[in-house]
């Protein structure tokens, strides 16, 4: 659906962040001024308990959704588009793993966005096929019964429209 991640009545809304979990741009810049300020602190303590205090490219952490109408928000940081290099197994791996991490949480409906189809410049097309590729990889689920992908233009809307037709 076209809409702002933001406003999706979710249970978690999943977060196009980056390693450093301490906010940004785009969509994570969007969820951080509507969530309010408690997002960014519970960032900082997940932050305090990695590796280097850095969140690997793939991987996804939970945070309390604060002001938002989702009750988490689940961070995964997208891979930068290269033309070099095949990063695709780490962008489907965003999906996959905040499907797990919502799923953890007993979540039952999750909300995506284009992960790194903005500022990391991921082609709009295939970061769509990606994206559906990693939900319909996701393990078995328990809890989560419904995904939905949230665009914010119909440039986007258009892709994944034709991703999950494909
Ligand atoms: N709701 C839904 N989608 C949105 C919203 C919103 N409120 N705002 C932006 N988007 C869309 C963009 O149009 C794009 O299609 O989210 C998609 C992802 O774009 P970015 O937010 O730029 O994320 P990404 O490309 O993964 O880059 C991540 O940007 O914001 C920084 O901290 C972030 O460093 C990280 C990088």
């Amino acid at each position: 659906m076209r809409g702002d991640i933001t406003e999706a009545d979710v249970d978690v809304v999943v977060n196009a962040a980056n390693p450093g979990l301490l906010g940004g741009g785009g969509v994570d810049g969007a969820i951080h001024a509507a969530g309010g300020p408690a997002i960014l602190e519970e960032c900082r303590a997940v932050k305090a308990r990695l590796p280097g205090g850095l969140l690997p490219r793939g991987q996804a952490v939970a945070t309390t959704a604060g002001r938002l109408p989702a009750r988490w928000v689940v961070h995964t940081a997208g891979p930068v588009w290269s033309a070099g290099e095949d990063r695709s197994a780490t962008l489907r791996s965003c999906y996959t793993e905040s499907l797990r991490e919502a799923d953890r949480l007993g979540a039952r409906t999750v909300a995506f966005p284009a992960i790194s189809a903005g500022i990391y410049g991921w082609p709009l097309d295939d970061a769509a096929r990606q994206a559906v590729a990693g939900v319909r990889a996701a393990g078995p689920l328990e809890h989560v019964r419904h995904v939905r992908f949230v665009l914010f233009d119909d440039r986007a809307l258009a892709a994944f429209e034709a991703a999950l037709a494909g």
